[in-house]
């Protein structure tokens, strides 16, 4: 089976680029840029210039492919409007996957996004998977509630840099899943015929609140964080003001994601039936403890080796 990976050089895309290799499949990336990508060619994937916001560039990249797996989305960073991205250039992809012939087409949206279809991102997710279900495509959709790795810059790194932490409320519990886990459960679902036209939740063991996670991170690390609190009400205000400009439509959207995190809702399902259908054990899933743990042990060996690296020095500037 030759895949066409969307997002290769983001945080899950890779993961999965990766894990796809590992397991024997034939992997064309669709980047934009090839000197950012050129790690994926050295691990073995093959590159084809693609942009979402250039619909001329995709049906291209679809020669040769049988499934699609699109880990693509538009980066905080990109002045464009998400829309560009996420729903117009998903909608062309869908388009050229159809005629292309496709046999099997993922892609990712986000836990719970029915219930906050006001917050655009959400509202463009909706769009595509209602347009996967209405397509006669083969498409399994992966709703995810967030990543082991993006907690490293939001808790992580604060807490040893004794920087600010700011959070709003402390009530949503988030079931983060490690990206290498969602990469191997993405590229098993492609063996596996009874997954077929559905939408299956992929999750992590167990959910955590941003106060637990600072906890974690303090018990590990052996530093007291430093946490600020933005009242919700101030949140909601900076939405409804960057709403008023089109370019600040991404960091409205990002402020919107802020205040359901003071929500209290729940972003977790039960994975067992998902396990079960993919032969995988809960077991083999990482846990947030452990990967904390790893990342804190790394990272204090590190430091350890800097001081003993500058005492050297210092030693030998004394001779
Ligand atoms: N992060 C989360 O917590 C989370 C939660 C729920 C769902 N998801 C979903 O999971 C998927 C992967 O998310 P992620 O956090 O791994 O994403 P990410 O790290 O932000 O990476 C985004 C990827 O999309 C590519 N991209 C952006 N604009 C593009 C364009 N115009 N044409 C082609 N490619 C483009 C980027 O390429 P460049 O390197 O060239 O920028 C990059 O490879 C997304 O569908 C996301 O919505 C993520």
């Amino acid at each position: 089976m030759s895949l066409l990976v969307l997002g290769g050089t983001g945080t899950l895309g890779r993961q999965i680029v990766r894990k796809a290799l590992d397991e024997g499949f034939q992997v064309k990336c669709l980047v934009r840029n090839f000197r950012k990508a050129v790690f994926l060619k050295e691990w073995g994937a093959q590159l084809v210039y693609g942009d979402l916001k250039l619909p001329e560039t995709i049906p291209m990249t679809l020669i040769g492919i049988t499934a699609i797996i699109d880990a693509s989305t538009a980066r905080p960073s990109d002045l464009y409007n998400a829309k560009e991205i996420d729903l117009y250039g998903k909608y062309i992809l869908i388009e050229a996957a159809k005629k292309a012939n496709i046999k099997k087409y993922i892609f990712f949206s986000i836990l719970n996004a029915s219930k906050y279809s006001e917050i655009p991102l959400m509202s463009l997710k909706l769009k595509i998977e209602n347009t996967l279900i209405n397509s006669d495509l083969d498409y399994t959709i992966f709703s995810l509630a967030g990543f082991f790795q993006g907690l490293i810059n939001q808790y992580a790194l604060p807490v040893l840099d004794k920087q600010s932490i700011w959070i709003t409320g402390d009530t949503t519990a988030i079931a983060y899943m490690d990206t290498q886990d969602v990469a191997k459960c993405t590229v098993k679902s492609l063996s596996i015929s009874d997954i077929t036209r559905t939408n299956l939740p992929l999750v992590g063991n167990s959910s955590w609140t941003s106060l637990q996670i600072i906890k974690l991170c303090e018990k590990l690390s052996g530093q007291r964080s430093k946490i600020s609190r933005v009242p919700v009400y101030l949140l909601r205000f900076a939405r409804r003001f960057t709403q008023l400009f089109q370019w600040a439509w991404n960091i409205s959207d990002r402020l919107a994601f802020t205040e359901i995190i003071a929500g209290g809702d729940k972003f977790d399902a039960s994975m067992d039936d998902i396990y079960n259908v993919l032969q995988l054990n809960k077991n083999d899933i990482m846990t947030l403890e452990l990967y904390m743990q790893e990342y804190f042990s790394k990272i204090m060996k590190k430091l350890k080796e800097l001081n003993y690296k500058v005492k050297d020095n210092t030693e030998e500037i004394k001779f």
